[in-house]
């Protein structure tokens, strides 16, 4: 109920700022639609196809999460555990890959047994095929596409951009840059190379480990972005604000941070204040928001000024978008 009423004050600013012409954004512009792992509520995430789709749905950016191969490929992953979003665990070949996890700082993943892109080679990756990995979504096109390299990724924004006649951005995450270092993959170089020559759209490149950012800067073009979450209810950032405006251009909070069971937090316009754009995660058609359904929890984000929207369903939040920057 508390959330509900902290929506309801940030409607009512939402209101307040429909009858201008301007976005409450940092730049005055309509906020970005992030494809958050392509139209992952629609296809089986980080595939070619998810991201198709996203682009065809009018997402603005795709985003891909980056992880390393046995070969030091980058391939588009979210987990460097595969047996969630893959049929690795239905592969006899790969039975004794199995084992427990090797990185200490994966707090997520201490104790997991599982299968681990790092034990891969990208031939090997290549044989696999994607799975749905949320529960309650269509499973229908499981076991059909490839998993996709970085390379791939680009290149497919960049046809969709010429084919859609508009830019189409990409928003690569670097998914445990400590870790992949540690076993002699970093991300600077590769990420890095992978990215020259790309012209398509604009370049976010995010991550929840500040050092990684803290290296790329003044080495890109690309916006940096630190990903930032609650610790507890009620928290602030675990990364100060201040602290992330030294290297950052913008702040991918989690959507609490904005609008918590407290209320409308501090964080946004504290966030502008200081110059970084923000772009909240993760909205979702399917799972529970609180209490709200996902276009009314979009409209309230959006109308309050954040600058862009990760969404496993692009086509929902370019319609609430849309909708709202309509003079009718
Ligand atoms: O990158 C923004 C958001 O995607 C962070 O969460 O876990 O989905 O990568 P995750
Ligand atoms: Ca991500």
């Amino acid at each position: 109920m508390r959330w509900m009423m902290a929506a309801l004050a940030l409607a009512g600013c939402a209101e307040m700022q429909k009858a201008s012409p301007q976005w409450a954004t940092l730049s005055g512009g309509p906020p970005i639609i992030i494809a958050h792992r392509g139209a992952s509520g629609y296809l089986p995430e980080h595939t070619l196809e998810a991201y198709a789709l996203a682009i065809d749905q009018g997402a603005d950016v795709i985003e891909p999460d980056l992880v390393f191969t046995k070969d030091g490929v980058l391939i588009v992953r979210h987990d460097r555990y595969l047996s969630g979003s893959t049929d690795v665990a239905d592969r006899a070949e790969f039975a004794d890959r199995k084992r427990s996890n090797n990185d200490p700082q994966d707090a997520e993943n201490v104790g997991r047994v599982d299968w681990w892109v790092e034990d891969f080679t990208l031939a090997e990756i290549k044989t696999l095929r994607a799975r749905q990995p949320f529960p309650g979504r269509l499973k229908e096109h499981d076991d059909r596409f490839e998993i996709p390299t970085f390379s791939e990724t680009l290149a497919l924004a960049a046809a969709k951009a010429v084919q859609a006649g508009r830019p189409v951005g990409v928003y690569p995450e670097t998914k445990h840059p400590t870790f992949f270092a540690s076993i002699g993959d970093d991300f600077e170089a590769p990420l890095l190379a992978a990215l020259e020559g790309f012209e398509a759209g604009p370049v976010f490149i995010q991550s929840f480990e500040p050092e990684i950012l803290k290296r790329l800067k003044g080495k890109t073009t690309a916006m940096l972005v630190q990903l930032v979450y609650q610790y507890e209810p009620g928290a602030g950032p675990n990364i100060p604000l201040d602290q992330i405006a030294a290297y950052a251009d913008a702040v991918g909070p989690s959507k609490n941070l904005i609008l918590d069971d407290g209320g409308a937090t501090e964080f946004l316009a504290a966030a502008h204040r200081l110059g970084l754009s923000v772009h909240p995660w993760t909205f979702r058609d399917d799972l529970p928001n609180l209490g709200m359904a996902a276009r009314e929890e979009l409209a309230i984000f959006i109308n309050a000024g954040v600058d862009g929207v990760f969404t496993d369903f692009p086509d929902t939040a370019v319609a609430v978008r849309d909708a709202l920057g309509s003079p009718n």
